[in-house]
């Protein structure tokens, strides 16, 4: 799926530059890519951060699983190819949304390690913020706010996250977030500093 099928296909540079469309926003386009286990917190923070930051006055896109799966990758399931092609689709996007200023903050569980840094070298490593929702899996399957732990328990899912698929955590995410212990505002809080650390959007000024 990675190689160019289609010939005869030219590159065309428009006249409006990354850095034009970001001066326009008054922020550098980035992807926050939130990993975790199903019920770790993934959409919350990404929800929750998204509000946070168009208050500041930015423009931000929250790229969703499970919303994601109803249009864009309606055709994919949950094999370890369709899981790759699921993440290798969202890093593309993510690139373009990148690219467009936009910060896009993504929530995918994105189990495998291998797939994640290849979003990180496709969207390009100065503008890619791994984040790892640490929630003990316990937690997590005490939430279960889809009941999907319950079904996969008995049966009847296969292939569920955690509980008989893998999930490879990352080894140097730019942040962990312990969501049993943290809030998502508090998350937030932390991600707004780190973006501002790393100049992808100015400090607030009293
Ligand atoms: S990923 O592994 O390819 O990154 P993604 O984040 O898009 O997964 O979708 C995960 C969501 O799909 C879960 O939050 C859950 O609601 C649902 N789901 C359905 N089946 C599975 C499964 N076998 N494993 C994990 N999640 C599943």
């Amino acid at each position: 799926m990675t190689k160019i099928k289609a010939t005869n296909i030219t590159w065309h540079e428009g006249h409006v530059s990354r850095g034009e469309r970001e001066n326009l926003l008054n922020q550098k386009g980035c992807l926050i890519w939130t990993t975790g286990l199903s019920g770790s917190g993934k959409s919350t923070i990404a929800y929750t951060l998204e509000h946070a930051l168009v208050q500041r006055g930015h423009l931000c896109y929250v790229l969703d699983g499970d919303n994601i799966r109803h249009g864009l990758n309606k055709n994919l399931g949950f094999s370890a190819e369709d899981r790759e092609e699921n993440i290798r689709r969202l890093g593309e996007v993510g690139k373009l949304f990148v690219d467009a200023g936009l910060i896009t903050i993504t929530a995918f569980i994105s189990p495998y390690r291998k797939d994640r840094d290849i979003a990180r070298q496709t969207v390009g490593p100065d503008s890619f913020f791994e984040v790892l929702c640490d929630a003990p899996m316990d937690i997590c399957e005490q939430r279960d706010p889809k009941g999907l732990y319950k079904k996969a328990r008995a049966g009847e899912i296969k292939g569920f996250t955690g509980v008989d698929d893998p999930y490879e955590a990352p080894e140097h995410p730019e942040m962990v977030i312990d969501t049993s212990k943290t809030s998502p505002q508090e998350a937030a809080v932390a991600l707004c500093e780190m973006l501002e650390n790393a100049g992808k959007i100015p400090t607030l000024t009293e």
